[in-house]
């Protein structure tokens, strides 16, 4: 009975501390037709932190980021935003916290408009129309593309195209946000102009990439897939500087 009144030196940390903004338990997924995606991953990501997913083609990057805002749903283990998992109860709670930039623009554009695209959050979230306009401005602005807002997002060049579904992102103010290949396709200054934005952002990122001199410009934490596992999560200066480390998980 005494014991029960002794001071607590340790309190339990799950009691001090608030949840990991992104929390990713042992997550399996294999696609319908069996293939086996990811294999048991397990990650957790700080407000504000940036971390760049790298690894082969196949390796598992795009599966695991339509995991984080339930677009795939794990076949075993969990996925916890703000501590709360990934559940039907969750998503639209989820979808307003992550904002999901896929690695094909064409699957995240599909309104008239380039202002109705990058307004659709937004709206959907029951904003008013003011804020809608000034969030639509700077969400363009940010990615370069003021002045488009009355253009048909399917007669835009692919690099444009990509540039518009991440505004369309930016637009949600999301505390983390999910990039699937943002650099690929925009020409060099677009390019440099979305290294320093993703620098600038507070928000935090998971950004699966094929572009190793964007990760070592703007993502202090690399994590690297392979086959559908986790090889490595750390420091990306030593990673990128380990000749023999990047030739084995192929980035080389
Ligand atoms: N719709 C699907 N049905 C079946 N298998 C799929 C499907 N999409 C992806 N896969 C398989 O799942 C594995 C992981 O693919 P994923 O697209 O996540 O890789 P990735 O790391 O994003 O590759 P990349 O660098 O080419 O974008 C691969 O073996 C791939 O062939
Ligand atoms: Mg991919």
């Amino acid at each position: 009975m005494s014991a029960s009144l002794e001071p607590r030196t340790h309190p339990s940390p799950s009691l001090s501390l608030p949840p990991p903004l992104l929390e990713l338990r042992e997550v399996r997924y294999a696609y319908p037709d069996g293939t086996p995606a990811l294999r048991g991953v397990s990650l957790r990501l700080a407000a504000g932190e940036k971390a760049a997913l790298v690894g082969l083609n196949g390796a598992g990057k795009s599966t695991l980021l339509l995991h984080l805002n339930g677009l795939l749903r794990s076949t075993s283990g969990a996925v916890l935003v703000e501590g709360a998992p990934v559940s039907n109860a969750t998503l639209r709670h989820v979808r307003a916290r992550v904002g999901m930039v896929f690695q094909d623009p064409d699957d995240q554009l599909f309104s008239p408009t380039v202002f109705d695209d990058v307004a659709f959050g937004p709206l959907y979230m029951g904003m008013a129309e003011t804020e809608v306009q000034a969030r639509v401005s700077r969400a363009l602005e940010q990615v370069g593309m003021s002045g488009f807002e009355r253009r048909m997002p399917h007669h835009l060049s692919p690099g444009q195209r990509k540039r518009v579904a991440i505004a369309t992102v930016l637009a949600m103010d999301p505390v983390l946000l999910a990039l699937d290949e943002p650099s690929s396709g925009l020409d060099p200054r677009g390019r440099r102009g979305l290294i320093a934005l993703l620098r600038a952002l507070p928000q935090a990122m998971l950004v699966a990439t094929h572009d190793l001199a964007m990760v070592a410009e703007a993502f202090p934490r690399v994590i690297v897939l392979n086959e559908g596992l986790v090889v490595y999560d750390g420091p990306g200066a030593p990673l990128l500087a380990d000749t023999a480390l990047m030739e084995r998980y192929g980035l080389r």
